[in-house]
């Protein structure tokens, strides 16, 4: 098979972002645009000659068309073998798995993850290394500097593969093998959780679940796992076949996008438990009847209960949060007495914690949590570790939740968006801000008092790595916490990120809206940026 050599030209804006690179559909759709990206990947990493990749994506629009370039251009830069999922699907934490199950040299994954899909939708592609998770900065700072200076790329011309066959085949020297998405990942979950118990509590008769699956790809994964595996009764799994444009939905799971399961798990004939999770299938949502837990406290709790879980029950060595995740899981990493570990937002900065066995549990705001069992966050294990709990536990999502604030405190928290504000009016909004930072400790704003304002930067404790400019931090004397952030994820404009935090200890508050509670902190931290008069926004696009 002869392997060509077609000259295109350098692209300026395929710097990776919080998660992959991502862009409209179009975008990708210019001629050479993602081969260029592909090379760079390939010319950056050397191990995948005669190496082993991974490749997969969540099913959306243009996800079997990009496939299929990889296979050409895998071909024609020598990898030696390429782990495809059926029908070009994986889940994202699917693909982690896979990468470390088979000891590839990295992994592809194309998703745009919670972005909304189709035509006019979004794309996106990452790159895992040989640990399963995401490429770490330096490495996707590489692949971007190739792409500066990429001006021909290299590919075979050759038939398209069947995707939807399984098994085994060679393209010139290198060997394509097609697997089930589901059955590696389903067997890993078998280990962490007690299938057992999570199936007598489904033969109870008196629990009843939902999973939406959004129209993505986790949606294969729950029918196997939660309705033939776990026996939780046929129509458990809402929306369960993947669509290119996720049905015309935002496969978010957030109280907005993911209404449908917050509907039937409301009231009295309310289901018990509610679960959702996203385009790849690494975030997730968890619902009571009547309840949202929010991501920072399903963290907090999962830490508190870990030891109730089969997978855990040995010990966590500690644990993490990104920098804007609320501080519910510091109170019980330090109950626990084990090292709770503040990070930038994004999980490639959990990679090396994980790694070095400093952490067991991480998890971030928007709606991810995950374990050392992969190296992605991971929705259908955090719906499964929930569930595990509640067969252990045989008390509602409520009850362990409020039981949980007893025990540490409340921490309330909302999260304010600001999507597509125009890019300069954003960069001059976090200047404006920066430029405040000195004069703010020891500073009153309304009721509260300053203790900390600061620029965060992290140093990774394993390698040294420093990352500056991760987001704005206000801390106040009694635990209250202002974040501001820029997205870095979004393909239009840019998104402003409000994170608020309160903290509460007494019971008696715990009952309160959020919304209430937050009132005084929406009002600090919207005057002080001065949104309204900057962005025009008297109101955010999302609130969760
Ligand atoms: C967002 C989330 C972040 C998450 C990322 C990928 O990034 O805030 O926690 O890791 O998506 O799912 P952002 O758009 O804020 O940069
Ligand atoms: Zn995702």
């Amino acid at each position: 098979m002869k392997s060509a050599l077609i000259s295109s030209h350098p692209f300026d804006d395929q710097r990776p972002g919080t998660s992959g690179l991502r862009k409209r559909v179009s975008d990708f759709q210019v001629p050479h645009y993602l081969e260029n990206f592909l090379q760079a990947i390939f010319d950056s990493q050397p191990d995948l000659r005669g190496g082993t990749l991974v490749v997969g994506g969540d099913g959306r629009y243009y996800n079997r068309e990009a496939i299929q370039i990889i296979i050409r251009m895998a071909a024609a830069n020598g990898v030696g073998t390429l782990i495809i999922g059926l029908g070009g699907l994986l889940s994202t934490p699917a693909a982690s798995c896979l990468i470390r199950k088979y000891r590839a040299n990295g992994g592809i994954i194309l998703s745009a993850s919670h972005n909304p899909g189709g035509p006019d939708g979004d794309f996106g592609i990452k790159f895992n290394t040989a640990n399963g998770g995401p490429a770490p900065e330096a490495i996707t700072e590489l692949i971007y500097a190739c792409t500066r200076t990429v001006d021909c790329y290299r590919s075979v011309d050759c038939d398209a593969i069947d995707l939807d066959i399984a098994g085994e085949q060679l393209m010139g020297e290198m060997r394509i093998t097609l697997i089930d998405p589901v059955t590696d990942y389903a067997e890993l979950m078998s280990e962490l959780f007690d299938f057992g118990l999570i199936r007598k509590l489904f033969r109870s008769g008196d629990f009843r679940m939902l999973f939406d699956a959004m129209h993505a790809v986790t949606g294969p994964y729950a029918h196997h796992i939660l309705e033939e595996q776990l026996q939780a009764g046929a129509g458990t799994v809402i929306n369960g076949t993947p669509k290119e444009d996720f049905g015309g939905g935002h496969p978010d799971p957030n109280l907005v996008h993911a209404h449908e399961i917050v509907e039937r798990s409301a009231g009295v004939d309310g289901v018990d438990f509610a679960a959702a999770s996203d385009g790849d299938g690494d975030r997730n949502m968890i619902l009571g009847r009547d309840f949202f837990v929010t991501p920072s406290d399903s963290l907090a709790v999962m830490a508190a209960n870990a030891h109730l879980i089969k997978g855990y029950r040995e010990s966590i060595h500690g644990v993490a949060r990104s920098m804007p995740t609320s501080q519910a899981v510091d109170r019980v990493a330090e109950h626990l007495g084990i090292s709770c570990y503040e990070t930038p937002t994004g999980w490639k900065f959990f990679g090396n914690l994980l790694d070095d066995s400093r952490i067991t549990l991480c998890g971030e705001e928007s709606f991810g949590s995950g374990s050392d069992h992969v190296q992605e966050k991971d929705g259908l294990w955090a719906v499964l570790f929930w569930l595990n709990l509640l067969a252990v536990r045989r008390q509602s999502v409520a009850e362990i939740v409020t039981e949980h604030w007893q025990t540490f405190g409340r921490n309330f928290y909302t999260r304010y968006d600001y999507e597509g504000i125009e890019s300069a009016a954003a960069k001059a909004l976090v200047e404006h801000l920066r430029d405040q930072l000195p004069k703010l400790p020891g500073s009153k704003l309304g009721a509260y008092k300053v203790e900390y304002a600061d620029d965060f930067s992290y140093t990774d404790p394993v390698d040294g790595s420093v990352s500056e400019h991760q987001g704005i931090r206000i801390g106040f004397t009694e635990g209250s916490r202002i974040v501001y952030r820029l997205s870095g994820t979004g393909t239009q404009g840019a998104t402003l990120r409000i994170y608020l935090e309160a903290y509460e200890a007494d019971p008696e508050k715990h009952r309160k809206e959020t919304a209430e509670v937050m009132r005084p902190l929406v009002k600090i931290a919207t005057k002080l940026a001065e949104i309204e008069a900057r962005t025009g926004r008297s109101e955010p696009t999302v609130i969760t």
